[in-house]
């Protein structure tokens, strides 16, 4: 258990880290980029950047904080001493990543005994960094945000005029099921965007570019960073019936439509297969 991190020193490095892991990705992209290795499904896509720059993340977090413990989707695992851990996305948005669309990016969270204390989602094709401190606020490139659309007025949002992300996960049996809840979410709602990018979903509810958010089947690197920087927007982020956000489920919204959106889940068991 640590006491002498410094949050504010931890987002300091956690920034300079995003920064330049984002700058390797845009400027020494390689021409052939393809795809190095799957996961999950053969549509769950590694590249050699993911693994290069969470390489390069994790040598810059124990150059400086060698006790620290870190988890990354492509592997990194390490159990820490400190009580300080650093949970890593090299690349949220491979698949964007890899055709060239400009939405990923690189998300890192630093959490303190467990708890997300500091938050950074790099976005390096729209010139946008998300940053936020607990108990202190969230910004885009360094302006304070609010979790509220600019049709909102500050109210909260009926579902029915709520533009609402989500995402799917890459197992075809998984997608048939979030397909077919999408199509009743649908006829309800202003509209669904699937950016690709569940980091990036979530800093977009944070500064209102978008309602509401959901997505089942989320690790925890896709939302260390963005559930931080939506609550630290004034938004609400969990799962249903009250829990955590986890891997069954996380809905991101402001207070209002947050209930709204959890209620049409929770009909629908969707934090449950079948
Ligand atoms: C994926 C993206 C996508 C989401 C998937 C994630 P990756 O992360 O965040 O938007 O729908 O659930 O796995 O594979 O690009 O790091
Ligand atoms: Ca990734």
């Amino acid at each position: 258990m640590t006491v002498s991190a410094d949050p504010k020193e931890l987002l300091e490095l956690a920034t300079r880290l995003a920064a330049e892991a984002g700058r390797v990705l845009v400027e020494e992209r390689p021409r052939d980029l393809g795809v190095a290795s799957t996961k999950s499904s053969p549509t769950d896509i590694v590249t050699v950047m993911d693994q290069r720059t969470e390489k390069l993340i994790v040598e810059g977090i124990l150059a400086a904080r060698p006790d620290d413990g870190i988890l990354g989707e492509e592997g990194a695992n390490l159990e820490g001493t400190s009580g300080v851990r650093w949970v890593i996305d090299p690349i949220d948005g491979t698949v964007n990543y890899l055709y060239e669309i400009p939405a990923w990016c690189v998300s890192i969270g630093v959490e303190i005994d467990g708890e997300t204390v500091a938050g950074v989602v790099e976005i390096p094709a729209l010139g946008e960094t998300f940053t936020a401190l607990r108990g202190h606020g969230a910004w885009r490139n360094g302006e304070p945000i609010r979790a509220y659309s600019a049709q909102s007025e500050g109210k909260p949002v009926p579902l029915e005029r709520a533009l609402v992300a989500t995402g799917f996960g890459y197992a075809a049996q998984r997608r048939a099921v979030q397909g077919a809840l999408v199509a009743e979410l649908l006829p309800r709602v202003r509209d669904i965007r699937r950016a690709g990018s569940a980091a990036i979903d979530l800093c977009s509810v944070a500064c209102g570019r978008v309602d509401g958010y959901f997505e089942r089947g989320t690790n925890p690197w896709d939302i260390a960073a963005g559930a931080l920087i939506v609550e630290e927007a004034g938004g609400k982020v969990g799962g249903l019936r009250g829990a955590a956000a986890s891997v069954a489920m996380t809905v991101a919204a402001a207070p209002g439509l947050f209930e709204a959106l959890c209620g049409f889940l929770e009909v629908r068991e969707a934090d449950q297969d079948s």
